[in-house]
């Protein structure tokens, strides 16, 4: 019973952990997110709709990474290719321009 309590902690444990890179709902009303922990993942850019910082009120600082299927995800703000990224994706947007290639050209397919 006690070995069963644990194997069932530790995995959920594990499961949280794994799935903390996701950002966090900051209240119903809004659609601001925040993020409990951040990753370093290369994500394709052409998958890539939208780039941004997270609000500035948030404890944790993080690039939020949304793709062409509407996922966000949390990477290391501090991390060189996700820096490079933002200052891309920042100049592609100037002026209020959707984002253009290499930015969001592939279509929502393996739900990633
Ligand atoms: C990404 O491209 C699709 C199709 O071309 C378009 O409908 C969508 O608005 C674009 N996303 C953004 C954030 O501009």
């Amino acid at each position: 019973m006690r070995t069963l309590v644990t194997i069932l902690l530790l995995t959920l444990v594990c499961f949280l952990s794994y799935s903390s890179a996701y950002p966090v709902a900051k209240g119903m009303l809004n659609r601001k997110v925040c993020c409990l922990k951040s990753t370093q993942m290369q994500v394709p850019k052409g998958k890539i709709a939208d780039v941004a910082m997270t609000p500035s009120d948030c404890e944790q600082q993080a690039i939020v990474v949304t793709t062409v299927c509407d996922k966000k995800l949390c990477i290391d703000h501090n991390w060189i290719w996700a820096k490079n990224l933002l200052k891309e994706f920042e100049k592609s947007t100037a002026n209020n321009s959707p984002p253009s290639a290499p930015f969001n050209v592939t279509r929502c397919t393996e739900k990633v």
